[in-house]
Formats: C-alpha cells, structure tokens, sequence
C-alpha cells in the first residue's frame, strides 16, 4: 500500500539579511507537524526556502557592492545552516533563483497571459518596497503603507496586471465550502470581508529594475515578486518536470505563515491557482507574531533575536520547545530570555528532567539498573495510565489543529501527574519493606512507560530528546523512527532493559547569570553622619546557605522531649534526617505531606542520639508562643530556595 502523502510549507523568506526569531517560529512549528506526520506513517513532503528577487534585495546588494546573487548566496548558505542546527527536517530547500523555478514562473505567466487573464496597461500607484506590496491611493494610511507604516513610492510605468476580479466570486464560493480552508476562524472573517469589498487587478510585472523573472514574451518587465514567489509551493514539486511527485503532492495540506502575509496566501494565490487550473490548499493557516516587550521584531528597530546564539546557549530542543509553547493557536506569543529561561526551568528542568532523573535513580538503587516488571495495578495506576492516553488523544487532536500550545500543554498535564505519583506511591517507602517489592516494582514500570509516552509525544517539537533521554532509560529501539501510535498503548517498555544514570537532561539555568557582562551599577546610598554601619551581607555569602524544599514523608514526637519532633524528609532523591523543636506548634500528622525549607548544608549534629542533617525554616514571635514552618507550594522537593 502506498503511504498516505502530507505536504507543508513555510514562506520561503526574503534574504534580505540573517533570519531572526520570527522565522524560526514558523520553520518549527511546520517541522513541529511534518515530525508528527511522518511519526503516523505519512510520506512527508516539508518544503522551505526563499524569496530572492525583488527591488529590496536589489538594493540592499547593490549598497553592498555586490552583485544581487552574489549577496544572497551568502546570506541562504546561512539560513541553511541555521535550519540544519535547529533539526529542521525539511525535504526541499527551493529558491527563487534555481532555474527549476523559473522556467516555472515563465511557463504560468504565458499560459495565463495566453488564456486572456493577464493584459498589459499603465500602472499608476504606489509601491512599499520593504513589502515588496501595491498599492492604490485609498488603500493607503496618512500616506505610509497601510501594513508596515513605512514611506510608499510613486510608480508610473507599463505592467502587465492579473485580472483578479474575475475570481472573486469562486474565491468566496471555495470559502464557504470549505470552512477549514483559512484558520483561524478569525482570520477567515478577515479574508472574506476584504474580497467582498472589491478585488482591483494586480501588477504583475515591473519595469524600473531587472532582478527578477524576465517575463517570456517581453524582456523589458520582470515578473513581481509575488507573483514568483508564490509559485515556489508548485515549482519545487515537479510542476513542470515530474508529474508523479507533483500529483502525488498536490495540493498542498497546509501552507503556513504569519498574519502579515495571510492576504498574499488566501487570496492572491488561490486565484493565480484557479487560473492556472490547478486545485487550491487544503489549508491556509496563519499564526500570530512572536513579540518582544517593546513590539514587534524588526530589523529597522534593530532588537531581532539571533536563533543561532539561542541555541548555542541553550540547546535546540530548549529553544525549538519554547517556541512551539509561545504559538497560541492564531494569537501573539512573547519572547524575552527571561521568559525562556523561566520555561527551561519550570517544564524541563523541574517537570520533565527530575521525573526522569528521579525514576533512572530508583531503578537503579532498587533494581540494580533493570527497568521491573509491572505485577498488576491498582486504582492508582488506573488513572495515571488513563492519564496517559488520554494525553496521546489531546496531544493528537490539537496537533492536527496545529493548536500547539495546548499539545505541549496536554503532555506537561501527564509529566505533572507522574511527578504526583510519585509522591503518592512513596517508592522510598515502599523500599524499606520487603513484602512491598513487587509493588515498588509495578510504580516505577509505571514511571517508565508514562516517560516513554511523553517524551514520545514531545518528540515532535523536540527532536533530540528521545536520543538524549535513550541513553539513560534505553527505551526506545531506535529513537529516530518511533511510531505515533505507540504512544497512544500501554505496556510496550521490556522488563530488564538496563538504565544508566547520567548528568540531568535540562540543568537548571541561573537567571542571574544570564547577563554577567552587563553589572548593574547600583549607587550606594549616602551614609548620614553617626549613623552606624549596617550588618549587610554580601549575595555570595548568603549562596553559601543551600536552602532546599524538602517534603516531610514521616514525622514521630522525640521520647522524652516535649519540644522535639524528628521529620524524615525527602529532598530529591535523597532522604534526611532532621529533629526540630517544633513539636509545641505542630501534631507530626499535620506536617505529613507538606513541603518545607531545609537548610541542606547545615553540619550535622546529635540531638538526644538521633543525628540530625539539617534545620527546617519556621518563623515564630519573640517567646516562641506562636510557631509557623514555612512551606512551599507548588515547588517540587530538592529545589533550591534562594
Ligand atoms: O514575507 N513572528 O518573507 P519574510 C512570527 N518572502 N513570524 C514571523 C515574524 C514574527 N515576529 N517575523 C517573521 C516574506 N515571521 C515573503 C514570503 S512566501 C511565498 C513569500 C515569519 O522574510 C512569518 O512566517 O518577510 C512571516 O509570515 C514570514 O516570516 C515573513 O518572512
């Protein structure tokens, strides 16, 4: 049986100059979906590229001193290297300067113009160069261009135009009959508004520069840059030159983009696709912007963000994670460092990075480094395996939406509720008695199998993961080529497969190391005459105290000392420990189950024959009539507390 084929773009981007953040949101999240196609089995076809003629990469070369192709060669050698660092799987690369392409835009020019719906006339209008975009006096706002704000210029020349109105009405017609044709739903309303307020036939050509397609019939115009550029979906897939790889492709399942070029892609496209007499997407699905505190990306305000030193500094799956998270189904995601760091953190470092170094720690204390064999399940096991499935059908669902954040949100759902069940199922206990062996064993199966889900599902958006995490858990035969499905069964981790502890997946990142270079210089505030010298202490020596969430798992009044409680307490994988003159304020049964403050590197002492490690933080009035331990809400135990 012949696979099922998927096809996927992204635009194909101006090489005007190294690509920032915003385009690498796009490319992951069309590699995001082209890995979960190919992970159920679809023969994927995931096309990108860019879009290389046009008077603005004229101009930007020609103020080099270079040659327009001698500029954007550079400048595509370094997206394609920037692709290839952030594991972007693309299956084609197209440019608008291959000759593969041209002959493509020569040959559907002609057979428009020859089939009555392009004509020549005089062009009189305005024209945005940064936005490559027409466009007529009225559409214009205070004088600047209606999408960028930018100064227009005055064009006066012959061009040849597409007869665009024609199809206006089979335009509308394909929307009604396919509601899922532009998304978000919004957006749709967008497209349909603007076409219902009059289509004006489009310039096709210019003749006041030369870095473009020549059009066949008459060398003095080239072809307009978007009338090029768009057939790049077709040109790469054999329109002219392989039938098969063309039908087997065409029409595209989804094209997608950001809300700027929308109009380009539901409206302008379609109608050139009618009238070549082709058959138009499926999809047309535009996402929001990725915003920086103070607005929009651009190069002219010079604050893009350089994805290259991102990854460098955090590694691809970091990065490609927290974009995937940013892409709230059609709206505007944020970015700052900050935010990313926060998100490194608080998913990957705490959630996802301490279930899988606690659990390869137990296997390998409890188990000599074999995974054990599940023994039967109870209630307990019953929900966190639903818990599981029920992530695969949610993560499925909204992926094929490519509503991205609520995939990533419904795998962190199942990593939480491991972590819960950890804490709930209390191996460290289980441990300690051996009756209870089999038990243990089932939970940190369990543990397994819920790891190998998730990271199964993450998979997409992060596809160095199951490689990185295989070398610990060996879990998967070959993480490459694992299947979708197999997320969604139960039970397919082997007993015996040998674990390896290894350094964490995700370290946690210190904020406050991030900008070393730049020291804030904080003014020391003028000491009044007499006034004593304050008892500061310097932030190192305050770092010298490891403070850490600890959870109480037992707690026991101490035998003849009414002041004294012994805690055991579990921080990270470790167990302490700690006798606290607390016992006034607290019965042991109210502290089970909290999380508190443990001084971790306090030095050992005895305390009537038990060996306390470390001091738990409470707050008390001057007699100590009134006592409150402090404790930690939502943080996991073995966190720092700083
Ligand atoms: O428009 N947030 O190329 P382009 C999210 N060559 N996405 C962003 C973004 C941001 N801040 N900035 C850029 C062109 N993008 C044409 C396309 S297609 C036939 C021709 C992404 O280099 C987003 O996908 O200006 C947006 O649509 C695209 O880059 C614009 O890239």
């Amino acid at each position: 049986m012949t696979k099922k084929s998927y096809y996927i773009t992204t635009p194909i981007y101006y090489p005007s100059d190294a690509l920032h953040i915003g385009h690498a949101y796009t490319t992951v999240a069309a590699d995001c979906v082209a890995r979960f196609k190919r992970m159920q089995g679809f023969d994927v076809f995931y096309l990108t590229g860019t879009d290389e003629h046009g008077q603005k990469i004229e101009k930007v070369a020609l103020d080099k001193g270079m040659t327009p192709q001698n500029y954007v060669n550079g400048i595509v050698e370094g997206i394609k290297t920037l692709w290839e660092t952030m594991l972007i799987s693309n299956n084609d690369f197209i440019r608008t300067t291959d000759q593969r392409h041209e002959e493509v835009v020569k040959n559907l020019f002609k057979k428009v113009y020859e089939q009555g719906d392009i004509y020549i006339s005089q062009y009189e209008g305005w024209y945005c160069t940064p936005c490559e975009t027409f466009f007529t006096e009225r559409q214009l706002d205070d004088g600047k261009c209606p999408d960028c704000g930018r100064n227009v210029e005055k064009l006066k020349e012959e061009s040849y135009f597409f007869n665009m109105a024609k199809y206006a009405d089979r335009l509308l017609e394909h929307i009604a009959a396919h509601p899922d044709f532009i998304q978000p739903e919004s957006r749709r309303n967008e497209v349909i508004n603007f076409v219902k307020n009059g289509l004006d036939d489009l310039c096709v050509s210019r003749t006041t520069f030369n870095w473009g397609v020549p059009v066949p019939f008459n060398d003095r115009h080239v072809v307009y840059v978007w009338f090029d550029a768009l057939i790049n979906y077709v040109s790469a897939i054999g329109y002219l030159d392989d039938k098969e790889k063309f039908d087997k492709y065409w029409p595209a399942n989804v094209h997608l983009m950001a809300k700027d070029i929308l109009r380009f892609h539901a409206i302008i496209w379609p109608i050139m696709l009618m009238a070549m007499d082709l058959p138009l997407p499926e999809k047309v699905f535009a996402h929001g912007w990725i915003m920086l505190e103070g607005g929009k990306m651009s190069k002219s305000k010079g604050n893009v963000i350089d994805p290259l030193q991102l990854v460098n500094k955090y590694g691809v799956d970091a990065v490609r994670y927290y974009l995937v998270k940013e892409l709230n189904f059609g709206q505007d995601g944020m970015y700052s460092e900050e935010m990313l760091v926060n998100r490194i953190n608080s998913d990957l470092a705490n959630d996802l990075g301490n279930l899988i170094s606690r659990t390869v720690a137990m296997i390998s204390r409890y188990f000599d480094s074999k995974i054990p064999e599940s023994t039967g399940g109870d209630a307990l096991d019953q929900e966190l395996i639903a818990t599981a499935i029920r992530a695969y059908g949610e993560a499925t669902e909204k992926l094929e939406k490519l509503d991205f954040a609520t995939y990533v949100q419904a795998v962190l759902k199942l990593i939480s509720r491991a972590n819960k069940y950890i804490d709930e199922s209390q191996p460290w206990l289980l441990a300690k008695d051996e009756e209870k062996r089999d038990r243990l064993g089932t939970v940190l199966y369990n543990l397994v199998e819920t790891i190998r889900i998730a990271i199964s599902l993450l998979a997409p958006a992060m596809p160095a993961l199951p490689a990185r995490a295989n070398q610990q858990l060996n879990i998967f035969a070959d993480p490459e080529l694992i299947k979708w499905e197999d997320a969604g069964k139960w039970g397919i981790t082997r007993a015996g497969t040998i674990v390896n502890k290894g350094p964490a997946l995700f370290p946690r990142i210190d904020l406050k190391n991030l900008d070393e270079e730049e020291t804030v210089d904080i003014q020391e505030p003028e000491k009044q005459k007499g006034e004593a010298e304050p008892n500061y202490v310097d932030i190192e020596d305050f770092a010298k105290i490891d403070l850490r969430v600890a959870r109480v798992i037992a707690c026991e009044k101490m035998k003849k000392a009414d002041k004294l409680l012994i805690l055991t307490l579990q921080v990270g994988e470790e167990e302490r420990t700690v006798v606290s003159g607390i016992a006034k304020a607290y019965e042991p049964e109210q502290l089970i189950g909290k999380n508190v403050v443990l001084v971790a590197n306090l030095k050992p002492v005895k305390l009537r024959g038990v060996l306390s490690q470390g001091m738990i933080l409470a707050a008390s009035d001057p007699l100590d009539n009134n006592i409150e331990v402090l404790t930690v809400e939502t943080i996991e135990p073995g966190n720092r507390v700083k």
